[in-house]
Formats: C-alpha cells, structure tokens, sequence
C-alpha cells in the first residue's frame, strides 16, 4: 500500500490510534508522537514496510532503524539482554533510552532494520500514545525520527507536515514531545557500555548505575551514523557559541543572552532540550539568512543540545 499521498494531521485520540494501528499492520508508515520526537513508525517484521521508511526518509540503507516495544518482556523476543542491559532496562524503561544489544537469532525482524549488523537498538518508548500503538496494533515498530533524512528533528506535528511537504504520513498529534532530543544510545558490549548518542539519559546517570565509565567508541565504521557530522541540519548556515549577533542573523539565547527566541529565560537546560528542535525549526522558516545560538553549558543535558548543535553547524 501507498503510505504517502493521505498525509494529514489527527489529534491522537482514541479512534485515530486504532486507524494507525490498522494502517501499520497493513504495511503504512504513520509518525507517532514518543516522548523524545515524532517517529516515522512501520512493522519492523515487514520488509516492504521498512523500505517505506528509508524511501520516505530518503535514508541511506546503511544507517539501521531503533525497534520500539511495549515492555521488556517483548524486548527479549528480539534481543539478549546480559545483566548491564537488564540493569539499564529495568532503570530506564520506559524512557529515552535506547540499546544496542545482540540479536536473537530468530528475532522476527525485517533484514534492513538492522542493516545486516548483528546487533539491534531497542527502546521501550514512554509516551502513551506510542505505548497504545504498539500494544493496539501488536507490532514491533521500527522508527527513525520522522524527518527527511539530515534535516531537523520534529517536535510537533507540524514539524513533521513541514519536512516532508506532499508527501506527508499521516502523523498522529499529542502537541510537543517533553524532552524534545533523541533518545540516548547505549552499546552493551561483553567488557562495559559504550555510549553511541548522548541523550536525555545522561552518562553520568548510566556510569552510577552501572558502576563503571563508558568504554571509548573506537571503531572506524560508522554505527551509528546520527552521528554523521552534518545532521539535524537547518537549511541556513549555523554559528554557535555567539552572545553578539551579526546583522541578518536570527539569534536564538540561552538564559541572559536574550535573542530573537529563547530556549529558555531561567537558564533551565531541559527546557531548552525541549525547545532546542522548534526554535531551529522557527530560525529556518524566519526571514533571516542564518542562525546564531548562544552558548549553551556542557553538563547534564547541555551535552546533548551541544551534540546536536555541533552536527547542525557542521
Ligand atoms: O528518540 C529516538 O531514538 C527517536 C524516536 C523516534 O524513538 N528515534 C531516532 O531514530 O532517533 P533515528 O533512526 O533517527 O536514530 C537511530 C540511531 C541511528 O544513528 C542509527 O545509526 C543507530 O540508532 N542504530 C540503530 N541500530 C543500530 C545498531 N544495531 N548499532 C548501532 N547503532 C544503531
Ligand atoms: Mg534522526
């Protein structure tokens, strides 16, 4: 089925999850509201489903999708989780985190959604609308961010209409997501943890839990390829770090650098998370021809803001 060309935006009440749920278990992608951002949702089990996320996104086939389940249980049906990941999952789901855990060898998941590696990320997501999807529709459901591919994340359902135009989903609206960044990544690996993504988990909550730091992300190939260098990018050029800024730039602030917009005015770092997506998304569509964005501080959350601020400049 054609899961573009019907795109349009319903309030995400009772009757238009059964509608979603009914068009993902017939092969449609939907972009559902998580408490991180929009996701563009497919059966993972269902490899025609999961080529309309990568033809919808424009995503290289390389970069693999996060498979979201209701519970931990469910988790187990897809992944082994040792006792690092059963620790992470237990403390953390559900949440805005995601594993990356080996594959069950009969995991009923589509070949592309892993792209082939032998590992898979798993999130158990927290915003009831993606827990009713996925418990109304009975999927595994694979869900990039619901943007064309390296533009800005969605944070609202109008972020979603915005990046794809004519060939919109249809995209469930909850309004704004609460923590407003992907979620966190973490690789359980035999000897420690890796840290793929920073996210709304910070890494000093998982080194406390888990007892130990992070091991170094050594590997030369790219394996989790959000973290390109350029991505989450507006389409105007990105100046960081600026209290002062040029004539034709949109200046968005942090705390007393007041700005055009601010992220936040108390200097609150998972208000601007949350806000972080929807001012580069007013920046793009404002009439000035670049952006600058004050300094953000490097601890807690500000790790991630200033993650994804770098890609956005890069
Ligand atoms: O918060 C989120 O995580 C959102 C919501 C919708 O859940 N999803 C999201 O998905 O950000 P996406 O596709 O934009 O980012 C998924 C990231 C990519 O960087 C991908 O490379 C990485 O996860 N990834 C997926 N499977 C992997 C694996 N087996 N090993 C390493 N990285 C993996
Ligand atoms: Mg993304």
């Amino acid at each position: 089925s054609n899961p573009l060309g019907h795109g349009r935006i319903i309030k995400a009440d009772a009757a238009a999850i059964s509608e979603a749920a009914a068009a993902l278990q017939a092969g449609d992608v939907v972009a559902i509201p998580t408490e991180t951002v929009y996701g563009l949702a497919a059966d993972a089990s269902n490899a025609a489903a999961v080529a309309n996320i990568y033809r919808t996104k424009g995503r290289p086939d390389f970069n693999p999708l996060i498979v979201h389940v209701p519970d931990h249980a469910a988790a187990e049906r897809l992944a082994q989780f040792d006792e690092r990941a059963a620790l992470l999952a237990f403390r953390f789901w559900p949440g805005p985190l995601t594993l990356v855990l080996p594959l069950q060898p009969d995991a009923p998941v589509a070949k592309a959604v892993t792209a082939g590696l032998p590992t898979i990320a798993l999130r158990c997501p927290a915003h009831p609308v993606m827990q009713a999807v996925l418990k109304q529709s009975r999927l595994f459901l694979a869900a990039p961010s619901a943007n064309r591919s390296g533009g800005i994340s969605p944070t609202r359902a109008e972020h979603v209409a915005r990046s794809f135009g004519d060939a919109m989903p249809l995209v469930l609206d909850a309004g704004s997501c609460s923590a407003g960044l992907e979620s966190t990544i973490v690789a359980v690996r035999e000897n420690g943890w890796q840290l793929l993504r920073p996210g709304p988990v910070t890494m000093a909550e998982i080194s406390e839990l888990l007892g130990e730091p992070p091991l170094p992300v050594t590997e030369a190939k790219i394996e989790a390829p959000g973290q390109l260098a350029s991505h989450y990018a507006p389409s105007k050029p990105v100046r960081l770090n600026v209290t002062k800024p040029a004539p034709g730039e949109w200046h968005i602030g942090f705390g007393d650098t007041t700005g055009d917009d601010n992220l936040s005015a108390e200097g609150d770092l998972a208000e601007a998370a949350a806000r972080l997506f929807d001012a580069l998304h007013i920046a793009d569509a404002s009439d000035r021809a670049s952006i600058a964005i004050a300094p953000i501080p490097d601890d807690g959350i500000g790790v991630a803001i200033n993650d994804r601020l770098r890609r956005a400049a890069a």
